[in-house]
C-alpha cells in the first residue's frame, strides 16, 4: 500500500445500500448507467440494461484492496470493477479508471462527480497507460490493476457500434468511434483477399479463413459491404455451422481485434502496469478468448517463473546464467473461472478467465557493516 490511511470517516457514498437511498429506490431511466453502477457499488443485484461485470467478486477479492489503497481500472466500461474497488478501499482509497471509448468515459465522469474525488475517469488506451500513470504520479504506487478486456455488453448490444452479427448496424467496430482507426468496413472492402485470409486465421483462428476471404473479395466487386448483417449473411452461406457458435463469430472477432489492435494493446498495457506496481501490488486480468489468455499467461509466467532448463544438445552448451530472482509471483497459480451460477445468470461469462500477478516486495538490503 502506498498511501497513508486517512483517519476521516468513510464518506456517505461508501456505506453500501445506505449510500443514497434516492439512487437506489428511484428508477432513473434517463441515466441508467449511474443507477446501475451505484447499485453494483452498493452490493445489490446489477440492473440488466447495463454491463454485468464478469467475475466481479473474484476480481475484487484477488486484488485484496485495503483502505487508502490506489487502484487503476484500465477498462472502466460500466464501472462495476472500478466501483467495487472504490467501495473496498474506503476510507481514503483512490481509483483511477480509463477507457478508450469516449461514451464510457462520459458516463464515468458523471459518476466520478458522485464519489467526491475517490474516482477519476479518463479517456486513454492501454498503449498510452505509461503516460497516464506518469501524469497521475502513479508510477510505482499502484496497489491493484484491473484489465477486463474486450468489449462491454453495452457496446455489443448497441447496433450503431457495429460489433454484433445479430443486430444490423454500420460495419464499424471501433471502440473509439471518434478515432482515426480504420473501421471493419474499411478492412473488409479494401484489404487484399490474402490479407483478409491471414487476418481471419490469426485473429479468428477460423478454419474456413480462405473460403471466407475469397467470398468477401468476390462479393465486394459488385457492391461494398456497409452493414453487419450484410457481412453476417454472406458468412452464414460460406462457413458451415457447427451448432455451437454462429458461423460469423470468429470472423467478427478477428475484425474487431484488428480494428482495435487489441492484442498489441494488451501486451503494452501489461508491460506498463508491471512497471508501475507498488510492492505487493497485484494485476488482475480477465480475458474472453484463447488469444488474449495466451498473452496474459505467457507474460505472467515469464515474469514469475524461472526460464525452462534447456534440453537436447543445448543442455550441453556452457552458459553463464544469472540466478533467476523473481520480482513477481502467480497468485493464485491457476486461472480463476466463473462458477455455474454466474454463467447461468450471464452466459457471456462462460469463456472468462481471471489471472492474477503479484509484485514481490524487494528483498531487504544486507546491513551495511562499515557504518
Ligand atoms: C468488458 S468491458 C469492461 C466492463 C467493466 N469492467 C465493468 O464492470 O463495467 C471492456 C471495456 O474496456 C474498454 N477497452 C477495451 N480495450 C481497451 C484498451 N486497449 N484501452 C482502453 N480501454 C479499452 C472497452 O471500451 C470497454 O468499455
Amino acid at each position: 500500500m502506498s498511501l497513508p490511511v486517512p483517519t476521516d470517516p468513510a464518506p456517505t457514498w461508501a456505506n453500501g445500500p445506505r449510500i443514497d437511498p434516492d439512487w437506489l429506490d428511484t428508477p432513473r431511466p434517463s441515466d441508467p448507467i449511474i443507477s446501475h453502477a451505484l447499485i453494483v457499488f452498493a452490493g445489490a443485484t446489477p440492473l440488466s440494461n447495463g454491463h454485468n461485470s464478469v467475475l466481479l467478486h473474484e476480481t475484487i477479492a484477488a486484488l485484496r484492496p485495503v483502505p487508502g489503497g490506489v487502484y487503476l481500472d484500465a477498462t472502466f466500461g460500466d464501472g462495476g470493477h472500478a466501483l467495487g474497488l472504490l467501495r473496498a478501499s474506503v476510507p481514503g482509497g483512490r481509483v483511477v479508471a480509463l477507457d478508450r471509448d469516449p461514451e464510457a468515459v462520459a458516463r464515468g465522469q458523471r459518476l466520478a462527480e458522485a464519489t467526491e474525488g475517490g474516482l477519476t475517469v479518463r479517456q486513454a488506451r492501454f498503449g498510452t497507460l505509461k503516460n497516464l500513470l506518469a501524469e497521475e504520479r502513479l508510477a510505482g504506487r499502484v496497489d491493484g490493476f484491473v484489465f477486463d478486456v474486450g468489449v462491454s455488453s453495452r457496446q455489443l448490444d448497441t447496433p450503431e457500434r457495429g460489433f454484433s452479427f445479430r443486430l444490423d448496424g454500420p460495419l464499424d467496430m471501433r471502440m473509439d468511434q471518434a478515432g482515426a482507426a480504420p473501421t471493419a468496413a474499411d478492412l473488409v472492402n479494401r484489404m487484399p483477399a490474402e490479407g483478409l485470409e491471414e487476418l481471419f486465421g490469426r485473429f479468428g483462428e477460423e478454419r474456413f479463413a480462405r473460403r471466407a476471404a475469397r467470398a468477401i473479395a468476390d462479393r465486394r466487386r459488385a457492391s461494398p459491404f456497409t452493414t453487419t448483417r450484410d457481412l453476417a449473411t454472406l458468412l452464414e452461406r460460406v462457413i458451415p455451422g457447427d451448432g455451437r457458435i454462429h458461423p460469423a463469430t470468429r470472423i467478427f472477432q478477428a475484425l474487431r481485434i484488428a480494428v482495435n489492435e487489441e492484442l498489441a494493446e494488451l501486451s503494452n498495457g501489461l508491460a506498463a502496469a508491471m512497471e508501475a506496481m507498488a510492492p505487493e501490488g497485484r494485476i488482475a486480468v480477465i480475458t474472453f478468448h484463447s488469444l488474449e489468455d495466451r498473452i496474459v499467461k505467457q507474460t505472467f509466467r515469464k515474469a514469475a517463473l524461472p526460464p525452462p532448463t534447456p534440453t537436447g544438445p543445448a543442455a550441453w552448451l556452457p552458459v553463464s546464467r544469472e540466478p533467476f530472482r523473481p520480482r513477481f509471483a502467480l497468485d493464485p497459480a491457476r486461472p480463476i473461472l466463473p462458477g455455474e451460477e454466474e454463467i447461468r445468470r450471464n452466459p457471456r461469462a462462460r469463456s472468462a478467465k481471471l489471472r492474477v500477478l503479484r509484485a514481490l516486495a524487494p528483498e531487504p538490503k544486507p546491513m551495511d557493516r562499515t557504518a
